[in-house]
C-alpha cells in the first residue's frame, strides 16, 4: 500500500540546463505529482534568495502598521481586488469561522487607461500602495521586482507542465501572454493554543481557483495538504528558498480532471506569527480553457464546456467572499435579535 507522503522537493534547475536526461526525469516527477495531488515544492529556480528575503521584510513592514493605516487602502473600496484585507474577511471552508489572516493584494500595475481596466477584466487596476509604510519607494520597487520574477517562474513551471502532457514547452504561451496574476502578502497571527480547532483556521480547507499557484512561506509551519486516499492532513514543511507549487481548479478543469487541484489549509498552531506570499497565476482573461491534449482516453468525451479564464475565476471569487459576508450577516442578526434574557432561557 502507498504510504501518504508530503509533496516532494524537486530540483527545477534541469529545466534551464542542457542535460536532457535530467530534464526528462524532472518532467516525469512533475507529471507524477500532477496526477497524484497537484502539489510539489521546487528549489533550483531563478528567483534569488536575497530578493525573497527583501520581499518578506516588506511584507512584515506593512503588517506592522497600525490597522487604521492599513485600512486606508481597504480592498473593499475598489472592485479590482487590490489593497488590504482585514482579518476574518474570507471564509473558504463551510462550518468554520472567518479566517485568521490579513492580506495585501497586489498585481501588475494597470493604469486607468489600460484596456484591462476599461474592460473590467479580472483583478485589473492600479495597485493600492501604503503611503505610511517606512521607505515606501523601496517597498513598491521590491514588491514589483519580486512580482515579475515569480511571474517568469510561473511561466517556466507551466513550460514543464506542458512537457508532462507531451506537448511543446511553449504550448501555454497563449495562456501566459497578457496573463493576470495576483500576489498576496499574508500574515497569520499566532492562534491561541486552546482555541477550538474545528472553528479556527488561518485559511480554511480549499482548492485554489486559477491555473497554478507558487507559494513562498517563511520558516513557520502551518500549511497542510489533504492526502485524499487516506484522509490524512500532511504538513508542507517550509524549505528555505523553495516554492510550493500547486495546480488550481482551472487547470484541473482543462486537464479533464486528470491532473488534480487539491485541498489544502493553514492552521497556525506554532505559537509564532506566520507570513507567506502566494502568487496566483490565473492566465489571460480572454483565453478559452478547453480540454488539453492527451487528457482523455480514446473515445472519452471532454467533461466540461469551454470557459474563459475571466468567467471561471470571477465565479469562484464571488462564491467564497459571499460565504464570509453571509456568516457575518447572520451573526449580526443573531446578536441584535436576541436579548440576554432570551439567550439565558435557551441555555
Ligand atoms: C492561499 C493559500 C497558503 C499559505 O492563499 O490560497 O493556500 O501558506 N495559502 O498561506
Ligand atoms: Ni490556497
Amino acid at each position: 500500500m502507498l504510504t501518504p507522503s508530503a509533496p516532494p522537493i524537486l530540483d527545477f534547475s534541469p529545466f534551464y540546463g542542457g542535460d536532457s536526461e535530467a530534464k526528462a526525469k524532472l518532467v516525469d516527477k512533475v507529471r507524477e505529482c500532477c496526477l497524484y495531488n497537484g502539489f510539489f515544492q521546487i528549489t533550483g529556480h531563478h528567483v534569488p534568495l536575497e530578493l525573497q528575503h527583501r520581499v518578506m521584510e516588506c511584507s512584515k513592514r506593512f503588517f506592522n502598521l497600525p490597522v487604521e493605516e492599513k485600512l486606508l487602502i481597504d480592498k473593499n473600496t475598489n472592485d479590482f481586488n487590490r489593497g488590504y484585507e482585514l482579518l476574518r474577511s474570507q471564509m473558504l471552508e463551510a462550518g468554520t469561522g472567518p479566517e485568521l489572516k490579513e492580506g495585501l493584494y497586489i498585481g501588475e500595475e494597470i493604469g486607468r487607461d489600460h484596456p484591462y481596466y476599461l474592460q473590467k477584466k479580472l483583478n485589473s487596476g492600479p495597485n493600492q500602495w501604503p503611503q505610511t509604510v517606512p521607505d515606501k519607494e523601496e517597498f513598491q520597487k521590491t514588491t514589483m521586482e519580486y512580482y515579475h520574477a515569480v511571474f517568469e517562474l510561473a511561466k517556466d513551471v507551466l513550460g514543464v507542465v506542458a512537457l508532462t502532457l507531451g506537448v511543446e514547452s511553449s504550448y501555454f504561451e497563449p495562456l501566459t501572454d497578457g496573463a493576470v496574476a495576483t500576489m498576496r502578502y499574508l500574515h497569520y497571527p499566532a492562534q491561541p493554543k486552546d482555541e477550538d480547532e474545528k472553528l479556527n483556521r488561518g485559511i480554511g480547507a480549499h482548492t485554489d481557483f486559477g491555473c497554478i499557484t507558487l507559494l513562498l512561506q517563511d520558516d513557520v509551519e502551518g500549511l497542510q495538504v489533504l492526502d485524499v486516499p487516506t484522509g490524512q492532513w500532511l504538513d508542507v514543511k517550509p524549505v528555505p528558498g523553495a516554492y510550493v507549487v500547486n495546480l488550481g481548479d482551472l487547470f484541473m478543469r482543462m486537464a479533464n480532471d486528470k491532473y488534480k487541484s487539491n485541498i489544502h489549509r493553514v492552521i497556525n498552531k506554532s505559537g509564532k506569527e506566520r507570513y507567506s506570499i502566494p502568487f496566483f497565476f490565473s492566465g489571460n482573461p480572454d483565453y478559452t480553457c478547453e480540454c488539453l491534449p492527451n487528457c482523455r482516453e480514446p473515445g472519452e468525451e471532454a467533461k466540461y464546456q469551454p470557459i474563459t479564464v475571466q468567467d471561471m475565476v470571477t465565479a469562484s471569487y464571488k462564491e467564497s467572499y459571499g460565504r464570509a459576508e453571509k456568516y457575518k450577516h447572520d451573526l449580526a442578526k443573531k446578536s441584535l435579535g436576541e436579548t440576554p434574557a432570551m439567550t439565558a432561557i435557551k441555555a
